[in-house]
């Protein structure tokens, strides 16, 4: 274990949970809608099926399940919560979504808001709440990420809608000062690539008085360049968890498990590949859940620690990937 320097705070991982909605959504559903097939899903993506929230589930009641169930496996205390980091694209409200998941827990001692980063939102969140406990302002943080893009799916485009699913996970993190379980990160952004992944506002206009017109809000649905993202995802994410691995001096033989953002199987297999990293240690759960933005990874690290597939000291590259375009990997030691 990483010890660290007797002035130094560290970070220390708590807790997982996770939730995901009741109602399920096979490939052989979908294609009864859309000119599809189960093999062709399943075959291009590893996608079997996704999950679709009911009328009682949105991002904060996913949110507050799968932080309740991280706080309960830590065993902490919900006043000596200082932190709450909502990754989301999809709120239910646009003002904020993680003050509601703050009431709901009674966690009135915690500073609550939400991070927007797509794909990449779970994983700037984390590093993100990092900074704050290791800069000394708070000691106790839940990181969430949740998301229910399929309010925002266009349910008739056979090229995106196969894609994506509804849940929610979070991790409980602690200041340390006996070990620095985050070894490290990188973080990159690349607005020039913006267009190949989009969820727009409708533009749609309307009048005030007279001439003064106003944008009425409200979204349009996801617009994807399905294969430029994935040329971006099998270039981007080995590069950046390869220059991680040399930044910390750590070779990819050291890591245990390769957790990436649950896209496409294809895009883990080759990330896996180019990494010399082998399928046995590459985490995939994407077949039960298919792509819930900034829910996979945390949806995945808790799945992996309940199974006991994750055990304490193991070592794990996560990356997360997507609109932005953005991309980040970190590199953790699990406890
Ligand atoms: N069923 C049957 N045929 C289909 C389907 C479908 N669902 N979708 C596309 N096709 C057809 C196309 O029309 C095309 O037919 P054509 O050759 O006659 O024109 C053919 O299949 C091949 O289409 P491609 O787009 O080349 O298929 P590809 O192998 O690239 O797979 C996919 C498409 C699965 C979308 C892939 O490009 C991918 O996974 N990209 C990454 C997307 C992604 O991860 N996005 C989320 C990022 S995270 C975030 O920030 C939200």
């Amino acid at each position: 274990m990483e010890e660290i320097n007797f002035n130094q705070i560290g970070i220390s991982f708590k807790g997982s949970g996770s939730y995901v909605p009741d109602q399920i959504l096979t490939n052989n559903k979908i294609s009864n809608k859309v000119d599809t097939s189960d093999e062709w899903i399943k075959s291009r993506t590893g996608i079997s099926q996704r999950r679709i929230s009911g009328t009682d589930e949105n991002v904060t009641k996913m949110g507050y399940e799968a932080a309740l169930s991280a706080i309960k496996m830590s065993k902490w205390d919900i006043e000596t919560i200082d932190l709450i980091v909502l990754a989301t694209s999809t709120p239910n409200d646009l003002f904020g979504s993680a003050p509601a998941i703050q009431s709901k827990l009674g966690a009135h001692n915690a500073v609550a808001f939400d991070l927007t980063a797509a794909c990449s939102g779970f994983l700037f969140a984390l590093v993100t709440a990092c900074q704050f406990l290791k800069g000394g302002s708070f000691k106790r943080a839940i990181v969430i990420g949740a998301d229910q893009l399929s309010s925002y799916v266009d349910w008739n485009d056979r090229r995106s809608c196969i894609l994506f699913g509804d849940g929610a996970g979070a991790i409980a993190i602690e200041t340390s000062n006996k070990f620095e379980n985050l070894i490290g990160f990188k973080m990159r952004t690349d607005g020039d690539r913006g267009s190949f992944l989009n969820l727009p506002s409708n533009n749609d206009r309307d009048s005030i008085i007279d001439n003064i017109s106003y944008s009425s809000g409200g979204f349009d649905s996801i617009q994807m360049n399905g294969q430029e993202v994935y040329k971006f995802a099998i270039s981007e994410v080995p590069e950046i968890i390869n220059e991680l691995l040399q930044m910390t001096n750590y070779s990819s033989e050291k890591v245990d498990w390769l957790l990436l953002h649950q896209a496409n199987q294809r895009i883990l297999d080759s990330v896996g590949q180019k990494l010399k990293i082998p399928k046995e240690k590459i985490l995939s759960n994407l077949q039960n859940y298919g792509n819930t933005s900034a829910a996979t990874i945390p949806l995945m690290m808790d799945e992996a620690i309940r199974k006991r597939i994750i055990k304490e000291n193991d070592m794990i590259a996560l990356s997360g990937f997507g609109a932005g375009l953005s991309w980040g990997a970190a590199l953790i030691r699990w406890g």
